[in-house]
């Protein structure tokens, strides 16, 4: 009976079936284009890599996968590579820019071949997703500078410490035999105070650069907080301020000493942000194994210049400002394996968040 009899399956589509899969299992973007550049061929790789599908490509431009200056050029560069024959990229493979659908570009290693079907050039691109070795490389690098700059500035630091107690000690003997309130007198006090200062920084600049190894003990971060907005509050300069506390907090292994100064730099941030008036929120919460500590302002939000570069130190838009708090921050709440996260909300202001993890 011709019914029972199984189909018997054309070789062509077997074929096809076969190669099909191969290039969908690959974990490489393949992409296959004519020789203007018209997508044939864009693999599953390919799809997850960029973000388009299969159909949504087939006959469009591959430059449209290129940010520029490739996107405008890759046009001349295959009638380059069809009337000349010279080879840029065919063969030989490179680090380029790719484009995903929702905008973001991507570093991706790629290799061309070039085929002939039906007497017409073609070009196969092998493409590997380098973003997270770039990445890693990234943080590598990062971590390096701030290990070497770290290193300096404890050195200089330290040097600087020394002679400037020094310096103040003899001004100071010299504004003690001075007589009466002089207006050398007010000359020395302000010696005193511009040392004071620059005391400060160096103390910031050996809290950065040489964080002391955190002692951990049972530390109730509400009560934490709440002396902190104390001490803050005690500023004359931060007298109007008002800081709600909101949430509970759990005791948590930290070291005291080292979390005030990471509230100390978040609250003064917030409250210069504010110019000493208005409500800064602290809110505690907790989930999934993390407490967090969210400090919340209503500020002009952190500057665009320095929103990528804010954990780095000396990064300020304050004309008297150092650049360490933020830095010191991260560096002392990734000593407590916690991490420290910013976020601008389109209704303006700046929230800092502090992530402890929860004791196992
Ligand atoms: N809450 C905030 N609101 C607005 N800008 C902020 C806030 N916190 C930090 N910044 C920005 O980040 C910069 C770096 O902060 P920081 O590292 O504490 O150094 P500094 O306060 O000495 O400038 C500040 O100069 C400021 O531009
Ligand atoms: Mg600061």
């Amino acid at each position: 009976m011709s019914e029972s009899v199984p189909p018997v399956p054309d070789p062509g589509q077997v074929a096809e079936a076969r190669w099909r899969a191969v290039i969908d299992a690959a974990v490489d973007g393949i992409i296959v284009i004519d020789s203007r550049g018209h997508i044939e061929v864009f693999n599953a790789a390919a799809q997850r890599m960029f973000g388009y599908t299969e159909p949504e490509m087939i006959g469009k431009n591959v430059k449209l996968l290129m940010p520029e200056p490739d996107h405008s050029q890759h046009d001349g560069y295959i009638r380059h590579h069809v009337a000349t024959g010279e080879r840029k990229i065919i063969g030989i493979g490179r680090a380029v820019t790719g484009k995903r659908r929702n905008g973001d570009t991507f570093p991706l290693h790629l290799s061309v071949g070039e085929m002939e079907i039906a007497g017409e050039p073609h070009f196969t691109g092998i493409l590997h997703d380098l973003s997270s070795r770039a990445d890693l490389e990234d943080r590598l690098r990062e971590a390096t500078a701030m290990a070497r700059l770290g290193e300096m500035a404890a050195v200089i630091a330290h040097e600087v410490k020394n002679p400037l107690a020094a310096v103040r000690g003899a001004i100071q003997v010299i504004g003690s035999r001075m007589k009466g309130d002089t207006g050398d007198a007010a000359i020395v006090r302000e010696i005193i105070a511009r040392i004071d200062g620059l005391n400060t920084l160096i103390q910031d600049l050996l809290v950065f650069a040489r964080p002391p190894k955190p002692k951990p003990s049972p530390t109730d971060l509400r009560a934490l907080v709440t002396s902190v907005v104390t001490l803050l509050k005690s500023d004359p300069a931060f007298g109007q301020l008002e800081v709600d506390i909101l949430g509970e907090a759990p005791t948590l292994p930290s070291d005291p000493a080292l979390m005030t100064i990471v509230f100390q730099n978040l609250l003064i941030n917030s409250a210069q942000a504010m110019h000493g008036k208005g409500r800064i929120v602290v809110a505690f919460d907790e989930s999934r194994g993390w407490h967090r500590v969210a400090v919340i302002d209503h500020g002009p939000g952190i500057h665009p210049d320095i929103r990528a570069a804010l954990f780095r130190p000396f990064k300020t838009t304050k004309a008297r400002g150092t650049g360490l708090g933020m830095a010191t921050a991260k560096r002392l709440v990734e000593l407590h394996d916690g991490r420290i996260t910013v976020d601008c909300p389109a209704g303006g202001g700046t929230t800092v968040t502090v992530a402890l993890p929860s004791p196992a």
